[in-house]
């Protein structure tokens, strides 16, 4: 028996294989036709599944899908890989577009892991081609032959990991030859990815690339503008020729150069995030739909907590309520860390320790959201523990909530996120010069130190261009003021933190507060909080009368 205890405990390997989709094949058939429009003629798009996370030793974290891999397939498993071509591929079975690689089935794998799926099943989800993965090696050898290979960076957290096979009742630790780490070994080996590549050289060489007599200047200027973000490259020899003074002829020198030096690649890293974030910033009707529950969740669990609130809480309690009405609605996960934060902490824009053991007659910050089949909310409430706001809480509560309420009623398709924030900002400041906290507007950013909005989707900071708002987007809307201690103002606004953030859905008539369910300003709040809790029954015994 011992034995048997230690051998599980050995291979005790958590990886769940998180949510599977909710939304049809036909969903992710469209998603990567789309993409595919709009990839470049003779190229082809390569993505992987994210990497499995180690959390110590032998226990990894919970995995979880990387957003854009399951933005085009809603597949949830590790160690696979997408390749979409713009022009037909062929092969023994006829014509296709795409293909996926999987993970083989194991039986003695699955039995700690969990199930993995056959290929015919895979096939059933939509794809054209499905493959075990170890067919990617021979797949790749001809990548030279695409114009354009598109993929994202690489991620630097990917590790060579073991597997265990039964051999003759006996289990043997392998390496595993064909897992994340293979696969992308393989890949940049066939698209011969420099080891020392460097992102923004290399877009430094394509840029100079484009340059004419014509254009030269403005050209200049853009390289200019890439070196602001690493002058390292300033000791670049093809750089620096191309930004020597006078333009003379140096800049033809260090475009043969830049070809020289570019004529082993065709892979390009700006393409596909740029056409993905064009295409996850504008959700369709079923991913609307699967975030408004995300939201619909997080709303419960908001209006839950401000009813059971109380002093003498803690932190991590109020996130445990919160977290369980996820679970009880079938969320699988939080869409990033819960903040509950307390006084103090609700002055920390990132706090997710959730420490606090006795909350007191302070104003908690609660920033959470469900997961729902991936897509997530991000809803934020900030409550007077004991259920009345003081007046410099309502005070500052009432400039956040104006400022809120100013943006979300210019939200409409066409206003752009720069024009919310200014808007936001000036009532953050206006209000902060009235209650004699600052002096000038400027000095707002001190105390409203993060930006306005964000799209919200398979990531809580979904990708986007952030340009201008446009039909069926869905952002949050979420102004702050946090003033810590030793602040320049008088003591009595300090430790007092708050933010409100509510989920808003753009439409072609206006916007629909996905969040609305809970109450935002602080009558509503302060009404809700007097209302009897359904967990106030529910008392445990002290842990000091279960322990001897
Ligand atoms: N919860 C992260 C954010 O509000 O952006
Ligand atoms: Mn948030
Ligand atoms: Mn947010």
């Amino acid at each position: 028996m011992k034995n048997l205890i230690l051998f599980s405990v050995l291979l005790l390997f958590f990886f769940g294989f998180g949510q599977n989709s909710k939304l049809s094949s036909e969903h992710y058939q469209n998603k990567r036709k789309t993409l595919r429009e709009q990839l470049p003629e003779n190229s082809v798009a390569v993505l992987f599944s994210a990497p499995i996370r180690n959390r110590a030793n032998d226990v990894d974290y919970v995995y979880h899908q990387d957003p854009h891999f399951f933005y085009l397939t809603g597949w949830h498993q590790p160690h696979s890989v997408l390749m979409i071509y713009k022009n037909l591929q062929k092969d023994t079975e006829g014509l296709y577009y795409e293909k996926i690689y999987v993970p083989e089935r194991d039986q003695y794998m699955e039995m700690w892991n969990g199930k993995r799926y056959g290929l015919n099943q895979i096939k059933q989800l939509g794809f054209e081609r499905v493959a075990e993965r170890v067919d990617f090696k021979t797949d790749t050898q001809n990548l030279e032959q695409f114009d354009t290979v598109l993929l994202f960076e690489f991620k630097n957290d990917i590790r060579n990991q073991t597997m265990y096979v039964l051999k003759e009742g006996t289990r043997y630790k392998v390496n595993d030859p064909n897992d994340l780490f293979d696969l992308k070994t393989t890949f940049r080996e066939a698209i011969n990815f420099p080891n020392d590549f460097n992102r923004l050289r290399h877009e430094a060489y394509q840029t100079i690339l484009q340059a004419d007599s014509d254009n030269l200047d403005d050209v200049r200027n853009i390289v200019q503008s890439i070196l602001a973000r690493d002058s390292l490259l300033m000791e670049d020899e093809i750089i620096k020729d191309f930004l020597r003074e006078p333009a003379q002829n140096f800049y033809v020198e260090a475009q043969r150069k830049t070809a020289f030096a570019l004529r082993d690649h065709n892979f390009d890293m700006e393409l596909l995030p740029a056409i993905l974030a064009d295409m996850r910033e504008v959700k369709s009707k079923n991913e609307i739909d699967l975030l408004k529950k995300a939201v619909a969740i997080s709303v419960v669990g908001q209006i839950e907590v401000m009813k059971a609130m109380h002093p003498g809480m803690s932190e991590r309690e109020v996130q445990g309520i919160h977290e369980f009405v996820y679970r009880k609605y079938g969320a699988a996960d939080e869409g990033y860390p819960s903040i509950v934060g307390a006084g103090e902490n609700g002055c920390v824009l990132h706090y997710i320790e959730n420490e606090e053991e006795h909350i007191t007659n302070q104003l908690v910050l609660m920033d959470l959201g469900a997961e729902f089949y991936g897509y997530t909310a991000d809803v934020t409430r900030t409550i007077p523990a004991n259920g009345i706001f003081s007046p410099e809480q309502k005070a500052l509560y009432q400039i956040v909530y104006d400022s809120q309420e100013a943006a979300i009623r210019a939200a409409q398709v066409g206003s752009s996120f720069r024009e919310l924030y200014q808007l936001s900002y000036d009532i953050v400041a206006r209000g902060l010069i009235d209650l004699g906290i600052i002096a000038e507007s400027s000095e707002a950013r001190k105390y409203y130190p993060h930006g306005l909005s964000h799209h919200i989707g398979l990531d809580v900071h979904d990708p986007g261009n952030y340009g201008d708002l446009k039909a069926n987007m869905v952002i949050t809307i979420e102004p702050g003021i946090y003033i810590p201690e030793n602040s320049t103002c008088d003591p009595k606004w300090w430790n007092i933190g708050i933010r409100i953030e509510d989920d808003i859905l753009i439409t072609a008539e206006g916007t629909e507060n996905l969040s609305a369910g809970v109450p935002r300003d602080w009558k509503g709040i302060e009404k809700l909080m007097q209302q009897e809790s359904v967990l106030k029954d529910f008392i445990l015994p002290e842990i000091e009368t279960l322990v001897q």
